[in-house]
C-alpha cells in the first residue's frame, strides 16, 4: 500500500512541466507524487478522459466588502453595509467553477486607517472554504496610514496595494497616487490600479444626463476606449517614474494593451489583467430592453470599464496570444438586480450613473475562457492553465504553494471534462446574486469535481466543505515585485 490519502489516475494532468498523461498522488493536502502508474492510494479517483488542472486562481474577487452605511451603529461606531457575496458563498461559487485560491480586497473608507479592515476583512474570510489572500485598497493615503499602517498590513500577509484612478469616492489624483507607489516600492508589494480617467467621466457624465441620455447604456458612452487609455498610460508613466512593478486591471480594449506592450518592450514591470466580459459581452448588451426586468436588463451588463463590441475581444484575443494581457481573472462584483442594495435599488428608470458598478464573473470565469480559448482554438491547455491559474499566483506571490501541480504544492486540483457541453443559467453559478450575464451562454468544457487542498469539496456541482475551513494566504516578499533600479535621472527613490 503506498503512502497516498489520494491518487488521482489516469488523467491528462497539467503540470508545471507541460501537460502529461500521469497519476498523481496526494498526501496530507499537498501533492506528494507525481508519477506514471501509482497504486494502492487510500482512496483513488479515475480521472480518465478528464483533464486534471491546477486548481483556479482568481487574482481579482470583491467578496464581503464592508462600506459605511452613513449613519451610526448602536455602539456609536459608523454603521455597515456588506456586499451581498459573502465569503461562505463565494466559496460555493468558486468551487463550482473550478476555482480553489482568490485574491480579493480590504476597503479603506475616506477619513478612516485600514488595520482595523483588514482585521474584520480577514475575521471574514476566515468563515468561507475557499483560500484567500488580499489586496489592500488605499483611498485615503494619509501619512500615518503610509507610514504606520501599511507596514502592519504587509507584516500580515497582504502584498499588493490596490488604487482606482476613478470612481467617487475612491479615485486619488496623481499627487496620492504616486505616495502610494512610494510606500508599495519601500514595503515590497505591487500596485494594482483601476485606470479610467475620473475628471473626463465626470463631465461626460453631465453631459449625457443634461441631453436626457439616462438609460444603461449611456454607462459605455460615459466612459469610452479612451479614458481607459490615457489612465492606463498615465498609471504607467508615473509608476515608471518612481521604478514601482505595477499590474493594470480590467483592460477592455487593444489601445489600453499596447500602453502596456510599449511599457513592458521598455522593460518596464508592469502586466495586464483582462476578464471574460472583454470576450464575451458587448455594449449592446447594456441597451438590452426586456419587459421581464422592467426595461431596465441593460443593468445587469454594467461594469467599469464598460464591455465594447465583438472586434474589440479580436484585438482582447491578440493580446492575451502576444502576452501582453498574462491574466484572466472574473473581477467577480455581484450586485443582485432586485434587493435593497442592487441594480435596480433605485427604481427601473434611475440614471446610468446612480447604478452599482459590477457584474458576478467567479463561477463562470474557467468554463467561458476554457470554451473561448481552448474548446474554439484560440489557446491551448497549458496557456489556459498559465492565465487562470499560475501566472496570477505568481504575479501575487502565491507560486508555487498555489498555481501549479508540482510536488509539494498545495493539491488544490480540478478535474474537467473538455468535452461537457453546458448552457450556462444562474443555478450552476451557485453565488448569492439572482442573475448572471452569462445567462444561456452555452460552452464546452466543465469542472465536474474540485479537489482543495487534498479534500474533494465539488463533485457534478454539489459543493460540500465546511464553513470555515478556508485558509488565508500570507504573502511573504517576492522576486517580480522588487523595483529594477532604474529611475530617470538616476534620482533615487526612498
Ligand atoms: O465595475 C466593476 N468593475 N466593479 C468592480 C469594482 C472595480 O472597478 O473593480
Ligand atoms: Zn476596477
Ligand atoms: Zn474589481
Amino acid at each position: 500500500m503506498s503512502d497516498h490519502d489520494l491518487a488521482i489516475r489516469g488523467g491528462l494532468v497539467a503540470t508545471a512541466f507541460g501537460a502529461v498523461r500521469c497519476d498523481i498522488g496526494i498526501k496530507d493536502g499537498r501533492i506528494a507524487t507525481i508519477a506514471e502508474t501509482i497504486e494502492g492510494a487510500r482512496r483513488v479517483i479515475d480521472a480518465g478522459g478528464l483533464y486534471v488542472l491546477p486548481g483556479g486562481v482568481d487574482s481579482h474577487c470583491h467578496i464581503e466588502e464592508a462600506s459605511p452605511a452613513g449613519h451610526t451603529g448602536p455602539d456609536g461606531k459608523p454603521a455597515v453595509t456588506v456586499m451581498e457575496e459573502s465569503f461562505e458563498s463565494a466559496s460555493a461559487s468558486a468551487f463550482a467553477g473550478g476555482t480553489t485560491s482568490v485574491v480579493c480586497f480590504i476597503p479603506q473608507w475616506k477619513g478612516f486607517g485600514i488595520w482595523d479592515r483588514y482585521q474584520d476583512a480577514r475575521r471574514r474570510g476566515e468563515r468561507g472554504m475557499l483560500d484567500f489572500a488580499f489586496h489592500q485598497i488605499i483611498s485615503d493615503p494619509t501619512d500615518a496610514v503610509l507610514r504606520d499602517e501599511v507596514p502592519r498590513v504587509v507584516a500580515e500577509g497582504v502584498r499588493s496595494l490596490k488604487v482606482f484612478l476613478t470612481y467617487e469616492p475612491l479615485h486619488l489624483g496623481d499627487a496620492d497616487y504616486i505616495k502610494v507607489l512610494v510606500a508599495a516600492r519601500q514595503h515590497g508589494c505591487l500596485v494594482t490600479v483601476h485606470c479610467e480617467n475620473y475628471d473626463a467621466i465626470g463631465w461626460r457624465t453631465k453631459a449625457l444626463l443634461a441631453a436626457g441620455m439616462t438609460a444603461p447604456t449611456y454607462h459605455a458612452w460615459s466612459r469610452p476606449r479612451v479614458v481607459e487609455r490615457e489612465a492606463t498610460h498615465r498609471a504607467i508613466a508615473l509608476a515608471e517614474f518612481v521604478d514601482q512593478p505595477i499590474q493594470i486591471f480590467h483592460v477592455s480594449c487593444a489601445e489600453a494593451a499596447e500602453e502596456i506592450a510599449r511599457a513592458q518592450a521598455r522593460g518596464v514591470k508592469v502586466w495586464g489583467e483582462t476578464c471574460p466580459q472583454y470576450i464575451t459581452l458587448t455594449a449592446a448588451d447594456m441597451a438590452r430592453t426586456n419587459p421581464r426586468d422592467g426595461g431596465f436588463e441593460g443593468a445587469k451588463f454594467m461594469c467599469s470599464p464598460a464591455p465594447r463590441d465583438t472586434a474589440e475581444h479580436a484585438r482582447i484575443w491578440e493580446m492575451i496570444r502576444r502576452g501582453t494581457l498574462d491574466v484572466v481573472s472574473s473581477d467577480h462584483c455581484g450586485f443582485s438586480f432586485e434587493g435593497p442594495r442592487g441594480k435596480a435599488a433605485q427604481g427601473r428608470d434611475a440614471s446610468f450613473e446612480k447604478i452599482p458598478n459590477g457584474i458576478p464573473g467567479l463561477a463562470a470565469r474557467l468554463p467561458i475562457l476554457f470554451s473561448e480559448g481552448v474548446s474554439k482554438g484560440r489557446i491551448g491547455l497549458e496557456e489556459f492553465v498559465r492565465l487562470t491559474s499560475t501566472n496570477p499566483a505568481k504575479l501575487m506571490g502565491l507560486y508555487p504553494r498555489k498555481g501549479a501541480i508540482l510536488p509539494g504544492g498545495d493539491a488544490d486540483v480540478v478535474l474537467w471534462d473538455p468535452a461537457k457541453k453546458v448552457t450556462i443559467t444562474n443555478a450552476l453559478m451557485q453565488h448569492a446574486i439572482d442573475y448572471t450575464p452569462y445567462e444561456g451562454l452555452e460552452v464546452t468544457g466543465w469542472p465536474v469535481t474540485t479537489i482543495r487542498r487534498g479534500e474533494v469539496v465539488m463533485r457534478d456541482g454539489a459543493v460540500q466543505a465546511a464553513p470555515g475551513t478556508g485558509r488565508f494566504l500570507p504573502r511573504g516578499p517576492y522576486d517580480m515585485v522588487k523595483p529594477r533600479g532604474i529611475a530617470p535621472d538616476g534620482f533615487g527613490v526612498p
